[in-house]
This record gives structure tokens, sequence and C-alpha cells, in this order.
């Protein structure tokens, strides 16, 4: 079996060619660098021709991959084992789907069950009139709801619950005072979302929110309340009744709990059935991610190029750019996925990597971003290989031009990117020769958005699998929450001059 440096050399020696040679020389580019994945009730599709990918490079990340030992680090994710070794634990979002450990699968349907019950309950009236729902959580347990809701629960959506979700996460007042604005407390739930129900910001957050509660004279405040957490003692020693309690298992990943009762505020804003379908188009997913093989596996072959543009082409940065309004949170949701798991500079044995990791997510939404930060795309000194996510169908009732006009410019993007355009005029030359993919959905529905999550976190997964590290544990946020309490706790003595000096400007120390 080779080695995975001998893997990197041979990557490293192998043949590049410009886009537009890549292109000349093969007539089926487009097919044979574009893929479906089948959604139920839809299709997505993945247009990698636009890349600098060959057939050199792909045998190069297939004997990589086999090297890497993908095959088994794959199944070791997806049947429970031990995927996460640093905190000792499986990485079990795919149980949430329903593909993993037998007893897995069964504790998150038993698990989704709960949940069902009281998301029914409320949209039931159970607990009188329920309008609003202010969902408090931070990273991985705001960011996955956030982007479903906004990019689902919109007012035309036929799948929409007649209860609004305002998500907040910044500890900063400003946040939570907005979502009381815009609240009747008479008719609000709180939801604490938190896998360990210790983080400061949502802690913080939630109290804060019962004082709203009581102070507007709502009788139970805690009654009013629903915990999403992996540490159910916790919530129920804060003061939520343990039938209010929506529990997951601490082998799901912060970042990838969306799945789990994380994802209940998701459920209120789209009803279950909703929620249901989210996960069957990540279940559709995980199906293809475990069947298909090199090549022919999508989220490994999007790792490939990846790959492709981090190690053997120097960027340090991806982009990704939401052609729809729908989709504007996706890059923020990426951010947290790819930079949270593959930031790293150690192997999963604690060793050096002695490459470089993940790169920087960044993006925005289309076309807005065209008019602010494309010009550094089009004509910059880094190369920056885009994504672009784009829907066929619309979703609003405006006339048709203007999804036109959307879809248009995003294709025109990519165009202009790869061909580029001499002139005399330095100027106002383009380089070209500047890859973007595009992701191409039929509609955007819950089934879609779940696959397209699931999709990324498979991708993230292989990224960290060919690079030879843990996904899946995050040390690196924890110095500065210690600095953090530290100072809070009144033990900060001895930091460096400007902190001391900051600390002492904003009236937080004497
Ligand atoms: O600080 C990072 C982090 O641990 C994320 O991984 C996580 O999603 C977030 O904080 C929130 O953690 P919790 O759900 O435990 O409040």
């Amino acid at each position: 079996m080779t080695d995975t440096a001998a893997c990197w050399t041979a990557l490293e020696n192998a043949p590049t060619a410009t886009l537009k040679d890549l292109f000349a020389a093969d007539a089926d580019r487009v097919g044979r660098y574009s893929a479906t994945l089948a959604v139920p009730g839809s299709d997505i599709l993945f247009d990698w021709s636009k890349t600098h990918l060959s057939d050199d490079l792909v045998a190069g990340f297939e004997a990589l991959a086999s090297a890497a030992g993908f095959d088994t680090a794959r199944e070791t994710m997806l049947n429970g084992g031990m995927a996460n070794p640093t905190e000792g634990r499986a990485a079990e979002h795919t149980a949430q789907r329903g593909m993993g450990a037998d007893e897995s699968v069964a504790e998150a349907d038993a698990f989704h069950m709960r949940m069902r019950g009281l998301v029914e309950a409320i949209h039931g009236g159970v607990f009188g009139p329920v309008k609003h729902l202010i969902h408090i959580g931070i990273g991985g347990s705001a960011l996955g709801p956030a982007l479903a809701i906004d990019a689902l629960a919109r007012p035309t959506a036929e799948w929409r619950a007649p209860v609004d979700v305002h998500v907040v996460s910044n500890i900063d007042g400003n946040a939570l005072e907005a979502a009381f604005e815009a609240c009747d407390p008479a008719t609000t739930m709180i939801a604490v979302a938190s896998k360990t129900f210790t983080t400061i910001e949502t802690m913080t957050n939630a109290a804060s929110a019962i004082q709203w509660l009581e102070e507007s004279g709502v009788a139970d405040a805690y009654g009013k309340v629903v915990a999403l957490t992996a540490s159910p003692d916790k919530a129920v020693e804060w003061g939520v009744d343990e039938t209010r309690v929506l529990p997951f298992s601490e082998s799901v990943g912060g970042r990838y709990s969306l799945w789990s009762s994380i994802g209940f505020p998701v459920a209120i804003a789209l009803g279950w059935d909703g929620f249901a379908e989210f996960l069957e188009g990540a279940a559709a997913v995980d199906r293809h991610f475990a069947d298909a093989d090199g090549f022919a596996n999508l989220p490994l072959r999007a790792a490939f190029v990846d790959l492709m543009y981090v190690q053997l082409r120097g960027c340090q940065t991806r982009a990704v750019f939401a052609y729809d309004e729908r989709l504007a949170l996706f890059p923020d949701y990426l951010q947290q996925l790819e930079m949270e798991s593959n930031g790293k500079s150690v192997l999963a044995d604690g060793s050096p990597l002695g490459r470089q990791s993940a790169p920087i997510t960044w993006g925005g939404v289309g076309t807005d971003a065209q008019h602010a930060v494309f010009q550094l795309l089009h004509q910059g000194t880094v190369e920056v290989p885009v994504d672009f996510i784009a829907v066929k169908q619309p979703g609003h009732d405006l006339d048709p031009e203007h999804h036109a006009i959307l879809l248009t410019n995003c294709f025109a993007q990519g165009a202009a990117l790869m061909a580029g355009k001499d002139s005399d005029d330095g100027a106002r030359a383009y380089p070209g020769n500047r890859p973007s993919a595009t992701i191409l959905c039929e509609k955007m529905d819950p089934a879609t958005l779940g696959a397209l999550i699931a999709f990324h976190e498979h991708r993230t997964f292989a990224n960290a699998v060919l690079l030879g590290i843990n996904p899946f544990d995050q040390f690196g946020v924890e110095l500065g929450k210690q600095i953090a309490n530290q100072i809070a706790a009144g033990e900060g003595e001895g930091f460096d001059p400007s902190t001391e000096a900051l600390l002492k400007t904003a009236g937080l120390k004497d």
C-alpha cells in the first residue's frame, strides 16, 4: 500500500493545465465533471468542469484516499465507531437520519418521537396560543436552525407552521432585545439550546429571557421553556421541567447537531412533516456517501477539488456565494462546519500536520457580492476557488425576470472568471483561468436543504480523512473561553499590557 506522502508527491508532480486547455482537450468535460445527486422529489446538479481537476489528479487523489484509509474511516464514522479519538467518542450525526449503530439509531428515533410530541402539542395549543419562539443558542446550537428557518420558513412556503422563530445567539443584549421587541411575551415560548448547557452566552441570554417573561407578567416563566441539550440533568437543575427537556446524544457534535433536538425550532417553524423531509434529504446523501466509491462519491470528489486548490495550488481561502436569498446564511453555516472541523495543525494522533489544513471559508449572497467583493476574485493577485450555489425554481411570485437575472448573473460570473479578457490596458485586463464550481438545486425545500447540508458535512469529513486530521474536536476554542472566565472571575492578573489597558479603558478592571 502506498503511503500518503508518496501520494502527495505524485499529486504535486502531476501535470497541470489551464481551464481553457482542459476544455479544449475534452469535448465531454462538462459531462464527465458534472454529476447529479438524487434528493427525494428533486435533484442537485454539481458542475466541477470549471475547476482544474484532471484525470491525472483524480487518479492521484483516489490513490491518496486509498492510502489514507478513506473507506475504513467512512465505515467507522457511519457505523458509530471511534471517529473522534481525541474526545474518545463516535460522531453520530448520521444516526439522527437513520444510518449508524442500531442502538444509536433507535435512541435517535426515540428522541425524535419525544420531540415530535412536544412540537405537535405546541402546534395543537396545549401550551395556549404560541405565536413566537425565541431560540437561544450559539455556534452549532444556532447556525443550523437560523439557516434552515431563514431558507425554508418563508411566508409563502407551503410547509410553514404558524409560529415565528427568532434565533438569538450573541451575548450582546442588542440581539436579545430585538427579539423581545418582535414578540408578545404572552404568546412566546423560549428554546434554550446548548449541548453542554453551560455556554455562558446561552445561559446568560436564557436567564434574561426568563426575566423578560416574568417582568411581562407571565405567571410560570420556566413553564414556557424547552431545553435542547445533551446534558439533560443540567437543564433540569437550571429549572426546566423534565417533560420539556429534549435530549440528544453526547456523540452528536455541536456543529453536526441540527438533525437532533437542536432542530426543534426548525420543526416548530416548518411543522413535523417538513422536518422529517429535511432529515430524509440528508439521509439520501448519507446513502450515496456510504455506497459510492472514489470519484463517483460526490462529497469525496468535492474534497479532491478542495485539496487540489489548498495543497497543490496554494489557495488559502475558498469562497461560497449563494445566488439565492433563501441561502444567505449558508456561508455562515459553512464557516463553522469547515473551519471548526478542519482548522487544525495536528494529525489525529497529535503529531504535526506539516501542511496547510482547512482554507478560510468565506462568501456571501449573489448578486450583492458582485457589487462588493468580486473585483478581487476577477483581478486580485490570489486564486480563490469559488462555489456558486443556485436554485432553479424561484420560490417567490414576482416577475420571473428577477430569477432570470439572478441565475444569469451567477453563470456569467463563473464564465467570466474562467475566460478572462485580454486588454492592452492592464487595469482593464482579466487574467481568467480562475476556478469555480456550480451547485444547482432544482428547488429549495426541506429535503434539498437537508441534502445540501449533509453533502457539505461529508465533504468536510472527506477533507479531514485525506489530511489525516480529526474533524470532530474543537480544542482551539477553549483557550479564549478560559481567559474570559478568568477575567470575569477577577483572576486576571498578569495579562499582557495591551489586554490590561483595554480592560481598564472599558471599565472592566480598576
Ligand atoms: O465554542 C465552540 C462550541 O463548543 C461549538 O462547537 C458549539 O457548537 C458551541 O460552542 C455551542 O456549544 P453548546 O451547544 O454546548 O452551548
